[in-house]
């Protein structure tokens, strides 16, 4: 199948529409990352977005709404009602923006998408041409993330296609995502709220508005481990090179290494680097960091190494992404690196 980038004007959308609406799949711009979209209703583009991915059907996809109020999501049969007070509260506050919501699963929702869970995970995007897609398309789009299961999630058009050339017929064009990493994912289902995935929205964040603390629930699955809620794996957004966390700022360049900096003093000359945003500013340092492991692996360096994320709103977020795709710790003891794999998943 031949694959087309089209910058995400007026004409390209309504394409992407029609394409979207005879149950084709299409990729999209996201605030976060880039999605891969496939009509929420159409089952068979459903099954198209799990086999596009190599994606497990036991991972369940989010769905991206067009309107920032929940209660036409379920008035419409997405997800269920009574609405948590708690959901309706994070909606208007952050809505369109990098939060998704767990939820009970409303009749609309085909238990294929969700896993067979009874719950769904929604969200309401940020980015211009996301909205004009969902308007247009005037139902829900299931989308995951728009690369392959276990990779990187793309951060710009060229970086779907890296993942999805000859797999789907058209990639949308919206520019490098303004954030750079997923949305933050907060279970509203059970006793109390708990976040499932670190992200924009911070935990400070969350606890100011529902006036409570919420638990974070840790990626410490393995992999032959029963997945108490999907996407808890610790291998996860992994590049194809090893990738190991610096216990301490890089001094010394580890020979035919890729190394990450978070700060532009530590950076030496010479030796493939690269410096994840400006001086200790996490923002950038998030937006980039998919796109430097991707340079990193197109780098043909057999390690990468990256020095401690710096403290920031950002933070847990970062660390939480590298600690998937990590293979372990590297540490220098004054004469060599020393790298300590993880336990294997
Ligand atoms: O920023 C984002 O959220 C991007 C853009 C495209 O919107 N999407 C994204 O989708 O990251 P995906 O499929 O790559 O990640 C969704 C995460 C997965 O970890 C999945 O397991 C989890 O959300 N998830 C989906 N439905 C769930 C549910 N019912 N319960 C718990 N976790 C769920
Ligand atoms: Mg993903």
């Amino acid at each position: 199948m031949e694959t087309r980038t089209l910058p995400a004007n007026p004409d390209a959308l309504t394409e992407a529409a029609q394409l979207l609406h005879q149950g084709k799949l299409v990729a999209f711009p996201t605030e976060t990352v880039y999605g891969l979209g496939g009509l929420a209703e159409n089952l068979e583009a459903v099954r198209a977005i799990f086999s596009a991915k190599g994606r497990p059907s036991t991972d369940p996809l989010i769905l991206h709404l067009s309107q920032p109020d929940l209660s036409l999501a379920s008035a419409d049969g997405w997800v269920a009602s009574p609405l948590p007070e708690a959901a309706l509260r994070l909606a208007k506050v952050f809505w369109p923006g990098p939060l998704t919501l767990i939820l009970r699963r409303g009749p609309k929702v085909h238990p294929e998408i969700t896993a067979g869970l009874d719950t769904v995970a929604v969200r309401c995007p940020a980015h211009p041409a996301a909205q004009e897609l969902l308007q247009k398309v005037g139902v829900p789009l299931a989308a995951p993330s728009a690369n392959r299961f276990g990779r990187i999630s793309p951060t710009d058009a060229e970086a779907v296609r890296q993942e999805l050339n000859g797999i789907i017929p058209l990639i949308l064009d919206g520019g490098p995502c303004a954030l750079g990493l997923e949305s933050t994912v907060v279970n509203l289902v059970g006793r109390s709220p708990e976040i499932l995935r670190p992200g924009a929205v911070t935990q400070a964040q969350l606890a100011k508005e529902l006036g409570q603390q919420l638990v974070s629930r840790q990626a410490s699955l393995k992999k032959h481990e029963v997945q108490p809620a999907p996407g808890q794996l610790v291998s996860h957004y992994a590049p194809q090179t090893p990738l190991y966390l610096c216990e301490a700022p890089i001094k010394n360049l580890s020979p035919g290494a890729f190394h990450i900096f978070f700060r532009k003093s530590h950076q030496p000359t010479g030796g493939k680097s690269f410096l994840l945003g400006a001086e200790g500013n996490l923002d950038s340092a998030a937006r980039e960091l998919y796109r430097a492991l991707r340079k990193a692996d197109s780098s043909g360096a057999k390690k990468i190494l990256i020095e401690p994320v710096p403290e920031g709103a950002w933070a847990e977020a970062i660390r939480d992404r590298l600690g998937r795709a990590s293979s372990g710790t590297a540490h220098w003891d004054g004469g060599a690196w020393k790298f300590f794999p993880k336990e294997k998943p």
